[in-house]
Order: structure tokens, then sequence, then C-alpha cells
């Protein structure tokens, strides 16, 4: 025994570190080959792994590469339990549509030496931080990810047209339930509570997102999944 207090837990494994398929990687620089900003989207169910795929497009692009997170723009907590909308929290009007979509349009047009700051989701704290993310004018790619990115609705609308290009991330149905469910586990919920909250509303937003991957320019299912 050393008497040294034990190590905290080590931050959540939410985003696997796996490579990035070589089919993808040359979209990527097929995209990135005419110059000036790019905005790339990348869509899904919840659980499906927006997020890890975004990582990873990070991590094979490096510096030249930022990801804004669409659930930057969840509502507070405190806003969704004022309007009563907490209990389905994730579906499409519980977002500020319409502050996505326009930082969207500043991302898109950045002016020369600005930095462009988007906000995050922390789970951890349930609720988004303001200025999280800084997208300084000289960084080729934006990376943007989240359920309704594709979604004509809801004030989504306008989203699928300021993307010059779009994935849709589509892996197996019960490998994306099991995946959703231990992750709200890992932030908390009981197993049946974890459950009943993916076959429940996560499942409700699944089924409004589904149709969505028509529009993609790419639909990345398991043959492209790590
Ligand atoms: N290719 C993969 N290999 C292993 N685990 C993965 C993979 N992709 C995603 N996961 C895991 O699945 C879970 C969900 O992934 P992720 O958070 O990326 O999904 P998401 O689509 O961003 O979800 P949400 O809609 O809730 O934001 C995470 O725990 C993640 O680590
Ligand atoms: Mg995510």
């Amino acid at each position: 025994m050393t008497g040294r207090p034990p190590a905290p837990d080590p931050a959540p494994a939410d985003h696997a570190v796996v490579p990035l398929a070589p089919a993808l990687e040359r979209r990527l620089h097929a995209l990135l080959a005419a110059g000036g900003r790019r905005v790339l989207g990348i869509a899904g169910a919840p659980g499906a792994g927006k997020s890890t795929l975004a990582a990873q497009v990070a991590a094979t692009l490096g510096g030249a590469c930022v990801v804004v997170p669409m659930d930057g723009f969840h509502l507070a907590q405190s806003e969704l339990e004022r309007i009563g909308r907490a209990d389905r929290k994730g579906a499409p009007d519980t977002f500020d549509a319409d502050g996505y979509v326009a930082l969207l349009r500043r991302l898109r047009d950045p002016a020369p030496g600005h930095v462009v700051y988007a906000p995050e989701y922390r789970r951890d704290l349930r609720n988004p931080v303001a200025g999280a993310v800084a997208v300084p004018a000289d960084v080729p790619l934006v990376v943007t990810e989240g359920n309704y990115l594709l979604l004509d609705d809801h004030g989504f609308g306008p989203v699928a047209g300021l993307l010059d290009e779009s994935w849709f991330v589509a892996p197996p149905d019960d490998l994306r339930l099991a995946r959703l469910v231990a992750r709200h586990e890992r932030y908390g919920k009981p197993p049946a509570a974890a459950l009943a909250w993916s076959t429940g509303p996560d499942a409700a937003n699944a089924r409004l997102v589904a149709p969505t991957a028509a529009r993609a320019d790419v639909v990345v299912g398991p043959d492209l999944l790590g």
C-alpha cells in the first residue's frame, strides 16, 4: 500500500478509436481538393456512431478539420422543463434549429482571420455549453454531425443545402441499440431506464431519421464502419 489516492476513473469511452475506411478517406480528399471552406455533414439515428465517425475524420485530417456537433444546439435542461419537453429530450423540437442553421451559414462563409465559436453538448452536465468549439477561418473542413441534418422539417430544412457532402451512418440496428443502451448506462441510467429510453424516445427519433438516409451522398453501412 502506498497511501496514494486511487486514480480517477477514465473519461467514458464515447468514441471508439477505429481507422477510417479507405473509401471514405478518398472522398474526404476529393472534397478538399477544390480548396476553400468545405462542410461535411454526418447524420444518422441516435447512437449510430455519428460522433465516433466525426472523430475518425478529425483524427485522419488532424488540424485541417474541426467537428461542430448539432447537439450543441440542445435547448438547456431548464428551458426544456419550462416548456414541458424534458421527457422527450432529443426530439427535433428540443433543439434550437434556427440557431444551428445560422451557425452553419457563418461557417460556410468565414471572415478572414476570424474565429467562429460553436457550442457543444455536455452529457455530464445534461446541458450545452456556449463557445466550446473554436473554428478558425483557415480550417478547410468543418464536420458537423447530428440526428436531423437531413430532416426536411422542424426548422432543419435548410441544413441539407448548407452541406457540401453528407454521410448517413447506418450500422445494424441491433448493434446500434446495444451501444446506445450501454452509453446511457455509462452516464448513470439504471439498466431498465437505459433500455426504456433507448426503445422509447430514442427509437421514435430513429424512426423519424431513417427515411432521411435517401438524401445522403453516402450511406455508411457495416462495410464502411470499423
Ligand atoms: N465503429 C465503432 N466501433 C465500436 N464502438 C463504436 C463504433 N461506433 C460507435 N461506437 C460506440 O457506440 C456508442 C454510440 O456512438 P456515438 O456516440 O458515436 O453515436 P452517435 O450517433 O453520436 O449518438 P448520439 O445520437 O446519441 O449522439 C458509443 O459508445 C461509441 O463508442
Ligand atoms: Mg453523438
